[in-house]
């Protein structure tokens, strides 16, 4: 069992659209076997957004399956790489997924550095103090100085950084980097881009060696491994594995160079599968009996079925094909004959699985987000929470008669976290909040597809939402005075929706004794 955990590596790459994560992903993909030729994910890609709206996008379900969760091998390493989806379906999915992963990779472009939706979603990775190694992408273009470069991580993402490898130029000039552990020189070679750079191993910066190879470049990258070793940070695997500490690693995808590198050291201090939080007690993933959570739904994986796949993370024990599990929230006890696997190419069927892997269950409609699934034991895992929308919709029906059917439609798209739900305290039109615009057309078309709810929706002034909680005299009073802004959720939990984040920030500082919250765990 210990041997199956230390063996896996469960995480996501992270990066804003563009920094270059699909070019990442095929080059580890490839890397590991798991793809035979690199273009494959990226043909995927321009498929994907080639076409303009989610239904036909969704019609092609392979494509979204076999992205969600990608295993691959690598030096005897089992590697599961969750997929973060970004662009247009960015969504709430997004940041669960995170909440799955023991860490992350972050890809940045070096002429932009840290960008808006790296910043979110390092947020959440901040919330789980969650290891991350970045990697700058795109050396052989010309990008901001390196030292910019990780002062504006240190700056925007308050993590210290340490560079494990440094460039040597970059642009037209870019010669390759140093790897300052190895005292290893990797040349880039523009020519090639499969990735069969040359490496050198040399005796030390000093090595002249360096002058005949990299000629009037030597002197500068002497001294800049110099200033790194005498004013930069020592690499201290606790920070790193607290999520205090960042190694950078210097590169560029898409002509494989650095991957191997990063990734090499990836393997080396990336943690195993992380022991989990319940309600009642930490669960370890060496534990013999199983367990395992649900972090994320997706529904119609197969169009001919109303079937909704459930991606549990395995949190411990071992997962054998065929054995009962019971539902914690339901108490139902089931039999998973048909789990799946993930492969880069194709959904397999599963026999084994161990802690950190990911197993899809099929699902009519009553698992939610955040189950717990167990051999036996009651437990409730924690940690897969809901996060605060960002995107707001009022929804319109136009046929009063099917209230009934948007009511259970609303509910259930909630439980699966497509989309959160709200009900004004005063008043009955439902609001709805995303993470990601893309959440709204889904419901759509979804509310539409399998409730035949034809509902329409209409923009509302909210930008800002927070769960509040507090003593109930507080709570009374704080009603009273902002019945227009509050809300429940489809918990029942109160939400405050606010029209800017200016008020938002006012009404926190004048209900001290209230909490206002980003994320709610699920009930
Ligand atoms: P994303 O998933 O983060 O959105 O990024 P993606 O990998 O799709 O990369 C975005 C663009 O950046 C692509 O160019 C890609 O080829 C390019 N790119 C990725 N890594 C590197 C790199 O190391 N160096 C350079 N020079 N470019 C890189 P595109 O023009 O949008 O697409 P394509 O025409 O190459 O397919």
């Amino acid at each position: 069992m210990r041997r199956e955990i230390n063996r896996r590596r469960t995480f996501a790459i992270i990066s804003h659209p563009d920094a270059g994560k699909t070019t990442l992903t095929e080059k580890l993909l490839y890397m590991g076997g798991a793809i035979r030729e690199a273009g494959e994910i990226k043909a995927r890609k321009a498929d994907r957004h080639a076409r303009s709206d989610w239904m036909s996008m969704e019609q092609e379900r392979g494509i979204s399956v076999t992205s969600s969760v990608m295993q691959f091998r690598y030096k005897e390493l089992e590697m599961n790489l969750l997929d973060t989806p970004g662009h247009r379906d960015f969504s709430e999915d997004t940041y669960r997924v995170l909440t799955a992963a023991d860490s992350v990779i972050m890809v940045l472009d070096n002429a932009k550095g840290v960008e808006q939706q790296t910043r979110k979603l390092m947020e959440v990775c901040r919330m789980r103090d969650m290891p991350v190694i970045t990697f700058i992408n795109k050396m052989d273009r010309h990008g901001l100085p390196p030292l910019d470069l990780l002062q504006n991580i240190e700056e925007s993402l308050d993590l210290e950084t340490v560079p494990l490898s440094w460039p040597i130029g970059q642009g037209d000039r870019f010669r390759g980097t140093y790897n300052l552990h190895r005292d290893e020189l990797h040349l880039f070679s523009h020519a090639d881009m499969e990735g069969n750079h040359e490496r050198l191993p040399i005796e030390s910066i000093d090595d002249s060696r360096l002058d005949d190879v990299l000629g009037d470049q030597a002197e500068d990258l002497r001294f800049d491994v110099e200033l790194m070793r005498e004013a930069g940070n020592d690499l201290d695997k606790q920070a790193y594995l607290d999520g205090r500490q960042t190694p950078v690693f210097f590169g560029s995808a898409l002509s494989n160079f650095g991957v191997g590198d990063m990734l090499d050291s990836f393997v080396e201090l990336a943690p195993t599968p992380r022991p989990r939080p319940t309600t009642t007690r930490t669960v370890q993933p060496e534990e013999a009996n199983f367990s395992g959570v649900v972090f994320k739904i997706q529904a119609n994986m197969d169009p001919k079925h109303r079937d909704r796949m459930a991606f549990v993370r395995v949190c411990s024990g071992r997962f054998k094909r065929g054995m009962k599990v019971v539902h914690q929230r339901t108490g139902d006890e089931t039999r998973l004959q048909n789990a799946t696997t993930f492969m880069a190419q194709d959904r397999a069927g599963v026999d084994t699985a161990y802690p950190g892997d990911i197993i899809g269950i099929m699902n009519h409609g009553t698992i939610k987000i955040g189950d717990t699934f167990t051999d036996g034991e009651e437990l409730h895992f924690t940690g897969v929470p809901s996060f605060a929308p960002e995107h707001f919709r009022k929804v319109h029906l136009d046929d009063p008669f099917r209230a009934k059917h948007l009511n259970k439609g609303l509910t259930q798209l909630s439980e699966e976290g497509a989309i959160q739900v709200f009900r004004p305290l005063r008043g009955n039109a439902y609001i709805l909040g995303a993470v990601g615009a893309l959440q709204f057309d889904v419901t759509v078309a979804r509310l539409d597809d399998e409730y035949n709810v034809d509902a329409h929706l209409s923009g509302v002034r909210y930008t800002c939402c927070r769960w509040v909680s507090g003593p109930a005299d507080v709570l009374d009073d704080f009603e009273a005075k902002n019945i227009d802004n509050l809300f429940r959720d489809a918990e029942g939990n109160l939400a405050y929706l606010g029209l800017s984040q200016f008020r938002l920030d006012r009404t926190i500082d004048d209900w001290p004794e209230l909490s206002f919250e980003k994320t709610k765990e699920h009930t």
